[in-house]
């Protein structure tokens, strides 16, 4: 059983902050801090260059990667860190699409983010006249499967409204039509259980400065399932995905299991507090994490639709149908929560309308949430957010 008490206090929490924006950014694990600080210090700072060894710096990407794995079902070396998560999903695409030749369609959904469009858009861009990105309802896209399509990209989570896809479905419905696929696990990983192994899956990517809580900037991940690494030839070919970086080769060959999905130079300052995070996830287990986001939800959204008319649910209400956020439509939604982050209530707005709030058990409990819902419910019924500072738009909503 994961003891949420004692994983709420490994995390650094401003006093009188309710945090409902983990799904954005993850709050800092307060040995964060001491882990960077040593890392500079001791690593950078004595070691110098000789820390790539040394210290262990070059395995880090998969080391890493297999601590996230234990979290999305995949198998041990199957997983590795580094990059953006734009950067993954075109790794992962473009691998996916050269493993299918004959075929030229990209099946997506239009509750996919954006950067997965538009990454999947320039990759095709490169590759020629004859691809073609297809965007569909998300409700249509087990229907638009066929034996037309090369990959079938989606984001599992749902980054507005947290409605799921169901990954094991619709890996099988690919399959049986000869499609890969690819899977954005960015509000899946840390959120909701993933079984990357059970599902099937082919690719995945996904972020680790969210639920994961490695901090801003923090690297991504990929994921290639072992029955098709050996095939996997990386577009992004860059020297360290090759299978002798210190060789210095003019031609490129590919590196040995997942490493070739690495790039470049990995970050290791920001790996530093990424590991000081995954400490605290080696004292979580998925499945608890799953049941107190549920019940956590289940509570929030009993208490704004008893006490803030005006607000509709975004998110299904089904909660099997939906990730570890919650999303409510508001047509004056940026005030709202520009009035509520001025109360220390965070959560975050998506355009058009939409107040979107994080659950993350390792720190958010039951009395949180009733304090957010009180402090919510007192802005709409004494229209609180109608005030000129709340309604001017910010870069970063
Ligand atoms: C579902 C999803 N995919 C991709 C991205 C892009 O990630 P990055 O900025 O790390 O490239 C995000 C960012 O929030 C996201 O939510």
């Amino acid at each position: 059983m994961t003891d949420f008490s004692a994983t709420k206090s490994m995390f650094h929490l401003p006093d009188g902050v309710l945090y409902l924006d983990g799904n954005s950014l993850g709050p800092l694990p307060k040995t964060a801090a001491g882990k960077v600080g040593a890392m500079v210090q001791d690593e950078w700072g004595q070691m110098l260059i000789t820390g790539w060894n040394k210290a262990g710096w070059m395995g880090l990407p998969t080391h890493l990667g297999d601590r996230i794995g234990r979290l999305i079902g995949a198998e041990p070396g199957s997983v590795v860190v580094g990059d953006t998560l734009s950067i993954k999903v075109y790794q992962a695409l473009a691998s996916a699409l050269e493993l299918n030749p004959t075929r030229k369609v990209i099946l997506s959904d239009n509750g996919n983010f954006p950067s997965d469009l538009y990454m999947a858009d320039g990759l095709l861009r490169s590759l020629g006249p004859d691809y073609e990105l297809r965007v569909v309802h998300p409700d249509d896209v087990a229907a638009q499967i066929t034996e037309e399509i090369a990959v079938l990209m989606l984001t599992e989570v749902d980054y507005r409204t947290g409605r799921m896809h169901d990954m094991k479905a619709l890996t099988e419905l690919a399959h049986a039509n000869g499609v890969l696929t690819v899977w954005d696990l960015a509000h899946s990983a840390g959120a909701i259980p993933v079984d990357l192994s059970g599902c099937n899956a082919d690719f995945a990517a996904g972020c680790t400065y969210k639920y994961l809580n490695g901090g801003p900037g923090a690297p991504a991940f990929i994921y290639v399932a072992p029955r098709l690494m050996d095939r996997v030839r990386p577009a992004l070919s860059g020297w360290l995905g090759h299978e002798a970086p210190f060789s210095f080769d003019l031609d490129y060959r590919p590196g040995a299991g997942i490493e070739r999905m690495r790039v470049g130079t990995p970050p290791v300052v920001q790996m530093a507090a990424l590991s000081a995070a995954m400490d605290i996830w080696d004292m979580a287990e998925i499945a608890d994490i799953r049941a107190k986001s549920i019940e956590l939800t289940e509570l929030f959204i009993a208490g704004v639709e008893a006490t803030c008319p005006g607000l509709t649910l975004a998110s299904p209400r089904n909660p099997a149908q939906r990730g570890s956020q919650v999303s409510f439509h508001f047509n004056e939604g940026y005030a709202a929560m520009q009035a509520l982050i001025a109360r220390d209530v965070i959560g975050d707005f998506r355009a058009p309308d939409i107040m979107r709030f994080g659950f993350t058990p390792l720190y958010i409990d039951e009395g949180d949430v009733e304090r957010a819902v009180d402090i919510l419910a007192d802005i709409i019924a004494n229209r609180l957010w109608d005030r000129p500072e709340y309604k001017i738009r910010q870069r970063v909503t």
